[in-house]
Parts: C-alpha cells; sequence; structure tokens
C-alpha cells in the first residue's frame, strides 16, 4: 500500500514521528511525506524531524506566510500534482490546519481515499480557522480516526454514520509520543535548559493562537497576566513566531524573557519538570495531563472537553483576572492522573492495522 502522508505544521511533526515508527515496521507500507513548508524556522520544522526519526519529505512545497485563502489554494494545486505522480493509494493527514484541509481537498478531487487522524474534535466556534479546517476535512474523510469517545459522539450528532466513512476510536498518537520519547528526554534535552531551571520551580507556558495573537486586547490581557506571574514564578515560554510579530505590532513587551521555540526532547524535558502549564496549544493541554500536571487553558473553549470535565484544567480565556484566579486555585486540587482519558498509547497501531486490513 501507497500512504501520502501530509504535513506542514509542528503539531504534525510529532504526530507523524509517532505513526510512521509504526509504518517503518511494516514492509507492506510505502510512504510518500509531503512537507506543505507551513512551518519552516529550523526551530519550527527540521529538529522535530532530526530528533524524532522522521522520514525526511520527499516533497516540500515551500508555501508559507500567506493568509488562509491563499496559502490552502497553493497547497491544494502543489499536493495535486504529487498525487498525480505518485498515484498513492491512501492519503494521511493529521489535525486541523490549513495543511490538513488541503491535502484532504485535493485528495477527494482526485478519489484518493483520505484517513484523517484527529477527526471529530469540535470547539464549536467556527471563527477558529481550525474549526473550519475540522469540519471540513472530517466530512470528505473516508477513516475517522478518533482520539476520544466524545469525538465519536460528535460525529454521529452530525449525522456521519449515514456517510460512508469508518469511525474508529482509536485513542490520541500524542500520547504514543509522548510514551516514547519520555524516557530519552532526560538524556537528550540540552544542558543548558536543564541547568538553568533544574533548581527552580517555573510555570511551563505556550500562546500562539489565531484568537489571541490577532486581538489586541486578548493579547494584552494574557501578557499582562504572566507578567503578574513573573513576579512570583519563574515563566519559561518558548514564544511562537506569529505571537512574536504581533507583540512588536502591538508594542507589547513581557517583564520576562521569552525563549525560542524549543524541540521536542526540550519540550518533555519542560513538561516533566515545570510545575504547571498555561497555554492555548491544542497538543500542549493534553500533554501536561499526560505529564501529570495541571493546565490552565487560555481559550473560550476547548475539544479537549475531558480535561476540564475531570478538572485536569481549566478554561481562563483571555481574562486577567480568571488566569489569576486559576493559579491561585491550583493549590486545592488533588487529582487522579492515572485515568486513561485518551487511549493507551497504541493509537498508532490502530490506525495502521486498520488501514492495511482493508
Ligand atoms: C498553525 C495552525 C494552528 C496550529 C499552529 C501550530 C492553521 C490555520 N493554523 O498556526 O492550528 O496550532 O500552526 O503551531 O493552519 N511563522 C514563522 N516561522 C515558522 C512558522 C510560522 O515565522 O516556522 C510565522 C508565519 O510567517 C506567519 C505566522 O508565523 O506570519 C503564522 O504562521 P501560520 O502557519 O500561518 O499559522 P500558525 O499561527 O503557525
Ligand atoms: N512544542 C514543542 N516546542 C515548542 C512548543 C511546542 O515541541 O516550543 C510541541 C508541543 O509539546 C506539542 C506540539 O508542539 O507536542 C504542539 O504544537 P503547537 O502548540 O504548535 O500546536 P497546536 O497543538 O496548538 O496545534
Amino acid at each position: 500500500m501507497k500512504l501520502l502522508t501530509v504535513l506542514g505544521a509542528r503539531p504534525q511533526f510529532i504526530k507523524a514521528a509517532a505513526v510512521s515508527r509504526v509504518i517503518k515496521d511494516n514492509p507492506s507500507i510505502q510512504e510518500v511525506i509531503v512537507h506543505t513548508g507551513q512551518h519552516f524556522d529550523k526551530n519550527m520544522s527540521d529538529v522535530f524531524f532530526q530528533q524524532m526519526n522522521i522520514p525526511n519529505p520527499a516533497y516540500n512545497l515551500d508555501i508559507h506566510s500567506l493568509p488562509h485563502g491563499a496559502m490552502t489554494g497553493r497547497m491544494i494545486e502543489g499536493i495535486e500534482k504529487i498525487l498525480g505522480k505518485e498515484n498513492p493509494d491512501v492519503i494521511l493527514v493529521y489535525g486541523d490546519t490549513n495543511s490538513t484541509l488541503a491535502g484532504a481537498l485535493a485528495a477527494q478531487k482526485l478519489g484518493v481515499k483520505i484517513a484523517h487522524v484527529e477527526a471529530g474534535l469540535r470547539s464549536f466556534n467556527l471563527k477558529m480557522p481550525e474549526e473550519i479546517n475540522r469540519i471540513l476535512t472530517d466530512r470528505i474523510s473516508d477513516y475517522l480516526f478518533c482520539p476520544t469517545q466524545k469525538a465519536i459522539d460528535n460525529l454521529h450528532r452530525e449525522s456521519f454514520e449515514s456517510f460512508n466513512a469508518q469511525m474508529v476510536l482509536s485513542g490520541d498518537v500524542m500520547l504514543d509520543a509522548a510514551l516514547f520519547y519520555a524516557s530519552q528526554a532526560d538524556q537528550k534535552s540540552s544542558p543548558q535548559i536543564k541547568n538553568e531551571l533544574k533548581e527552580q520551580p517555573f510555570i511551563l507556558c505556550t500562546c500562539h493562537r489565531q484568537e489571541n495573537t490577532d486581538d489586541k486586547q486578548r493579547l494584552s490581557a494574557i501578557v499582562k497576566a504572566l507578567n503578574t506571574l513573573s513576579k512570583t514564578y519563574k515563566v519559561v515560554l518558548p514564544l511562537h513566531p506569529r505571537t512574536k510579530k504581533k507583540m512588536q505590532a502591538f508594542g507589547l513587551d513581557f517583564s520576562f524573557t521569552p525563549i525560542d521555540p524549543v524541540g521536542y526532547f526540550d519540550m518533555v524535558w519542560l513538561l516533566k519538570n515545570c510545575a504547571f502549564v498555561i497555554t492555548d496549544s491544542g497538543g500542549l493541554q493534553k500533554e501536561a495531563f499526560y505529564f501529570k500536571k495541571y493546565g490552565i487553558t487560555l481559550r473560550d473553549q476547548t475539544e479537549w472537553v475531558e480535561l476540564i470535565d475531570h478538572g485536569f484544567s481549566e478554561l481562563a480565556g483571555a481574562d486577567y483576572e480568571k488566569i489569576l484566579s486559576c493559579v491561585e486555585g491550583l493549590s486545592q486540587k488533588q487529582s487522579d492522573f492515572s485515568i486513561p482519558l485518551y487511549g493507551n498509547g497504541k493509537a498508532s497501531d490502530v490506525i495502521i492495522e486498520t488501514l492495511t486490513k482493508q
């Protein structure tokens, strides 16, 4: 079977690393990787291919830094050409980025089967570009690999059983990655980070979602809250290039020094050793839970609702007071992190077994 994997943004590299490991053990699959180029800085892309042994992309379309329509359109055009040349049996797309939707649309028009990993997730906020990408990708996919029962329920609510698609409860491929790389992080993470942080408690924070970065009021409130927290805690913030650009445009400043985006080994070390996590990242919300850390989510709603329902994470939006009160409330919490909300770390095996059985 020939599998054409389309990826382009940081979270997709981590998901693909988990699935590609299983593919490598299966001689009946030939994987061809297409990198759209959406993320292109060394520490937003190359570092993951190097550290996580993801096979080198056969193609890099080098499409990035464009408005949504132009980016997605040019990606569709590029992927269409590659599909014509490679003639794969299935296209594999991950998550909810513009690269995901472009891969799915190009494949569907050419009659190539689509497998969507992280299907069925919904924030019910159509102002998020990710929500549009998820809904449309799901609707035209042939295989819907759902990380949670809630995701399956969402698809049933949208009558997906009446479409010709296979829904599979696979669990979360990011758990597969977290489990596999956790044991390597102590050794392979950078000495600079470890030496500077090993003695002191710190908050791990990331922020990059469009709804926060492109709204001056929201970004200002988040920056103000982190600046206040930095008076009491060390704040470690690997700064996404999008946020860096917007901070400059809005004339905002941190009163602490953010760091550049880090590779996955450093991220896992930071997750293992931090006090708690403040983030608007989809992936990091779950990873906080995988490493038994409470999360404060800088969003008004999340597709990872189990974390909220079980008290592992709280929604603080971009509200200064709420962010600070969530931090204060953390000392009262006592949760059992052993509950398997996202499967058993074998999601990639389920996905590959399903695809090869057809
Ligand atoms: C994208 C995804 C988002 C995901 C995020 C993961 C969409 C619609 N959004 O958002 O769902 O959570 O990736 O990180 O697909 N930039 C750089 N260097 C890079 C990457 C980006 O400078 O390596 C800059 C771009 O030039 C652009 C900005 O960051 O100005 C935003 O990049 P873009 O890929 O459009 O969206 P993300 O915010 O990264
Ligand atoms: N991540 C990383 N280095 C960083 C920031 C994030 O390795 O500096 C990892 C993080 O651990 C998670 C993934 O990137 O596995 C999440 O990507 P991101 O937050 O960019 O996207 P989202 O999940 O919100 O789509």
